[in-house]
């Protein structure tokens, strides 16, 4: 049999039940997967000198030293799409395949940013709150604006920004436009959106929500600056990543109605801290990192999790979509990339 291990408990959507039932197909493939909680470096090298390959169903700390001491490892698999605890280029030197599941919650991300946005705008969550208080808010807080008179502005037109985009644009009517400097004229011709740049998406935008990767080009591109461009009426929305955002700033322009509203799935530092200031903020909505969260993603991360394990060890076979060393292809690894 060939072993296969999964270094970490941070499941996300995948129970430990649903691992097991994977265990009982990944038999069928002549593969022993084993489920582990491993703390450090040191355990995962000295408990993994078996394994073929290393599932990491959070962020387990795939170092250069960890890579180059697991001489049977063939690939490292992660449940999700962020691969920034593993050492990519230390991955591809020791010939080890990265797979990852780029896409597989993408309409997860757009149903819980429109459920943000919708709550924000309709008050939701704040009669939600006033009510459990004991209280009966009939049509108070802030007028809702009108939903199909909105302008959403996109950071990012990726994967979640498009299902984002269908739901704004063909559902509600609703304006959109996206700042994102890497997109084709080709891609942009399918869309009926205004690609602008980012001075441009802070300033007309009612909505500005979040689907750009974290590098060092967006940390903290929404600064004290940005929200001072963004309407003060205008929400701004992050099922992305945390630290796009400097948190200090965004208490400082809700505090201070430079914009009205913030839905925030991710944050600079999680869990967020049990002081932080957005905890007893009512213009803001807080979700626990849990977009992905779901039925559907779940289904995904099983089915791929087993055909791509599955399909490296026995078959020597990987499609290159799922690589996330992608410079791998030029090393005279035995595998074959489709
Ligand atoms: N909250 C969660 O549970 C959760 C789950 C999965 C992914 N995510 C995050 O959601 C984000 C979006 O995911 P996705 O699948 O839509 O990503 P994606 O890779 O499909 O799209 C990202 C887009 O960002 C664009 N981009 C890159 N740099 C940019 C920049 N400087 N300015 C503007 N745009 C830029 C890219 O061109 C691309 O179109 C990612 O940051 C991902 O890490 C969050």
């Amino acid at each position: 049999m060939k072993k296969a291990i999964v270094v970490d408990k941070d499941y996300g959507s995948v129970t430990i039940d649903d691992l097991n039932i994977l265990k009982e197909k990944f038999k069928e493939e002549s593969i022993e997967l084993e489920l582990k909680h491993f703390y450090s470096e040191d355990e995962i090298i000295s408990e993994c000198q078996e394994a073929e390959a290393i599932l990491g169903t959070g962020n387990p700390p795939m170092s250069e030293k960890v890579i180059s001491k697991l001489p049977n490892l063939k690939m490292i698999q992660r449940f999700g799409i962020g691969v920034n605890s593993i050492n990519l280029s230390a991955a591809t030197e020791n010939h080890k395949i990265v797979s990852y599941m780029p896409g597989f919650c993408l309409d997860e991300l757009a149903a819980h940013a429109t459920s943000m946005i919708l709550s924000l705008i309709r008050n939701t969550a704040y009669y939600d709150r006033r009510i459990r208080q004991g209280e009966w808010p009939k049509a108070e807080y802030y007028t809702p604006k009108s939903i199909s008179e909105m302008t959403i502005g996109l950071y990012g037109f990726g994967g979640s920004a498009k299902e984002l985009y269908k739901i704004f644009n063909g559902g509600f009517q609703s304006r959109v436009i996206a700042c994102d400097p890497y997109v084709s004229e080709e891609i942009k011709e399918m869309f009926n959106i205004d690609f602008v740049d980012f001075h441009t998406m802070l300033k007309e935008s009612d909505v500005v929500s979040l689907h750009a990767p974290l590098n060092t080009e967006t940390r903290h591109i929404f600064n004290e600056e940005a929200f001072k461009k963004m309407k003060n009426d205008a929400m701004i929305i992050n099922v992305a990543r945390g630290p796009l955002i400097d948190e200090d700033a965004l208490v400082d322009a809700l505090k201070t109605r430079e914009i009205r509203f913030a839905g925030l799935d991710v944050f600079e530092n999680e869990p967020l801290d049990k002081k932080s200031k957005l905890r007893n903020m009512e213009n803001v909505i807080l979700t626990s990192h849990s977009a992905f969260y779901g039925e559907g993603s779940k289904q995904k991360q099983l089915k791929w999790a087993f055909e791509l394990v599955s399909q490296v060890l026995n078959r020597n076979t990987i499609k290159k979509e799922f690589i996330a060393n992608k410079e791998i292809f030029d090393t005279n690894i035995k595998m074959t990339f489709k």
